[in-house]
């Protein structure tokens, strides 16, 4: 049984190939840039990559368009069962953000094999590896999040969660909120990892106006600036704030916590 394994170069489809591999499991990593090339703009590219694949995880596109011929396709080509990466609380933001992950959900759905959608809040990975790594580094994290706490998630819990659904049984179905175990403010999360690598950092909280604008000024797409406004709009009304035990319950021990995180992401040698 091949499990394709979709943005196999990102942050959570990197450690599940290697989690599934370590495991026996045939995987197929594929990507733009990822050992078997795939591109969700090149319909061209989905055939070889879908050949012989029983199961997918999905990580979608920002724009919905290809997502339904794909998951056609998909079906035809012989897959039964689809793992969704989504976002917490997304059918709650009033479609502003997340197109992709929600059409995404909408149409494994309704696609007549076995699926199941892993809503995640934020990851761990986005202070290190992506997102919030240049300004940390750089001593000023600026967002418009307020004094919400987020319970913020290890990708390895993720990964370790869909290899679970990719591969278990009794998940067809079911929607899983995934979290870390405990709500930190980003003002936290900012000391946190300021103590353990000895740099000084801060975190700076700004209006949603300011922080959209200097968006732009940086020459982001307005809808990009948008959509990021949105999320932290979310973020701001308190609707990803709790954590969910969905984690523990589902890998028999307790979340990563975000201090371990911090030890093993940030902390000065
Ligand atoms: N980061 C989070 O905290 C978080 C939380 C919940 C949900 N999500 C959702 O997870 C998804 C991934 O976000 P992420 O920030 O974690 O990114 P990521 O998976 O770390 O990186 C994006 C991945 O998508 C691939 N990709 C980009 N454009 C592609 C295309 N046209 N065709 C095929 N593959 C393409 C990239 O590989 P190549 O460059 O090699 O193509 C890369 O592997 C998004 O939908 C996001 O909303 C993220």
């Amino acid at each position: 049984m091949t499990i394709l394994v979709l943005a196999a170069t990102g942050k959570t489809g990197r450690r599940l190939v290697q989690h599934l591999r370590a495991d026996g499991n045939e995987v197929r990593a594929a990507s733009r840039s990822g050992e078997v090339r795939f591109d969700w703009d090149e319909p061209a590219t989905w055939a070889a990559v879908l050949a012989g694949v029983r199961v997918v995880y999905l990580v979608a596109p920002d724009d919905p368009a290809p997502i339904e011929a794909f998951v056609e396709q998909a079906v035809r080509a012989g897959v039964e069962r689809f793992v969704v990466l989504s976002g917490r609380k997304l059918d709650q933001a009033g479609g502003r953000f997340g197109h992709g992950m929600l059409a995404a959900e909408r149409v494994v759905a309704a696609s007549g094999v076995g699926w199941t959608i892993l809503r995640s809040n934020n990851f761990n990975q986005n202070f290190d590896e992506y997102t919030w790594r240049e300004p940390l580094l750089a001593g000023r994290l600026a967002l418009p999040i307020g004094a919400m706490g987020e319970p913020f998630i290890d990708a390895q819990d993720v990964v370790e969660v869909a290899a679970v659904a990719l591969t278990g049984v009794g998940h067809f179905g079911q929607v899983y909120e995934l979290t870390g175990p405990d709500s930190l403010t980003f003002a936290e999360a900012v000391r946190m990892m300021s103590v353990a690598s000895g740099r000084p950092i801060e975190y700076v909280e700004v209006p949603a106006t300011e922080y959209e604008a200097g968006l732009l000024a940086e020459g982001y797409p307005a809808e990009v600036a948008e959509e990021l406004g949105a999320l932290f709009e979310v973020m701001r009304a308190g609707l990803i704030t709790e954590p969910t035990d969905t984690v523990a319950k589902l890998l028999n021990r307790p979340a990563t916590s975000f201090a371990e995180y911090v030890a093993r992401a940030w902390q000065r040698p």
